[in-house]
């Protein structure tokens, strides 16, 4: 299912006569079966643009085209898979993925079916029991994409869904989603602020300016696959993006830090360059 974002503004109004500008001009597309990422300094508006697409939010002007229909709500064909999953804690892992088949009318057994292929396709198929409280960071995330994955959307948003997960989590859990990506061809909207994790996952990386929020890169990622992150590629790759997108964090810092933004300079330089952080 291709995506296009045709030329889309949003701005928020901030008082009576005070908006705040946070995308400009926005013009891409997603095709069908594309895993696309977006990067880009904090506030510069991805999330935005997801929920969007998700149908949860409505530009300024412009449109945002699913299969060349204009999103005009939410629907099932896209599903948004958030940092935090967003887990019922009072439900078990079996009925936190099987609530959403229910809800679209499916019967018992079929919920129950499709609700075990999911877990299966992310390895729990032995927790269908257990509440969310008794499963770590990454567990609770395969939960959520196979609660997402159950709905079979043709779009998956996904918006920094592992930003808070520690970084072995965080590998195995790419390779289950390239995994899944492969098996079931899903398009992918996926929104991370570090840059390796964009660059191993995505077909197109595209590298947004800060607020107003533009597009002001796209990367063309063609590593062979399975991804390897040291991939010469990957790793020439991400020396590009991360110049690219020092610039636009040097905005970002200096006006939130005004007089003290020199200070603080040579501490962010130093730091891993990778993950650039809550800043990105
Ligand atoms: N519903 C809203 N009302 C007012 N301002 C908003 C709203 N949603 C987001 N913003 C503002 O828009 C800007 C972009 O937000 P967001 O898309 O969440 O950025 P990002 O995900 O890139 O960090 C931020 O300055 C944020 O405060
Ligand atoms: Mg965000």
């Amino acid at each position: 299912m291709k995506v296009h974002l045709d030329q889309v503004n949003k701005s928020f109004f901030k008082g009576k006569d005070d908006k705040l500008h946070v995308l400009d001009n926005i013009d891409f597309e997603i095709q069908e079966g594309e895993f696309v990422s977006l990067i880009g300094p904090s506030g510069c508006g991805k999330s935005t643009i997801l929920k969007l697409i998700a149908g949860l939010d409505a530009p300024s002007s412009g449109e945002v085209k699913v299969n060349d229909a204009v999103v005009k709500g939410p629907g099932n064909d896209r599903v948004v898979v958030f940092q935090e999953g967003g887990l019922f804690p009072w439900m078990t892992v079996l009925e936190n993925v099987t609530y959403g088949l229910h809800l679209k009318g499916s019967s018992k057994q079929a919920a129950h079916d499709k609700a075990m292929e999911g877990l299966r396709m992310v390895h729990l198929g032995n927790f269908t029991d257990a509440h969310p409280h008794e499963l770590s960071g990454g567990m609770k995330q395969r939960v959520a994409i196979a609660r997402s994955l159950v709905m079979d959307p043709d779009v998956l948003l996904m918006d920094e869904p592992f930003a808070a997960l520690d970084e072995q989590t965080r590998l195995v859990l790419h390779k289950e989603l390239q995994h899944i990506w492969a098996q079931t061809g899903k398009t992918i909207l996926f929104i991370t602020h570090n840059i390796r994790e964009a660059l191993t996952l995505s077909d197109r990386v595209l590298l947004m300016s800060t607020r107003p929020g533009a597009v002001k890169q796209q990367y063309e990622v063609q590593a062979a696959r399975p991804r390897d992150p040291s991939d010469s590629v990957i790793v020439d790759l991400e020396k590009q993006v991360m110049a690219e997108l020092e610039e636009e964090m040097e905005k970002v810092l200096k006006e939130e830090f005004g007089d003290d933004y020199n200070l603080e300079k040579s501490h962010v330089r130093d730091g891993d360059r990778s993950d650039m952080g809550s800043h990105i």
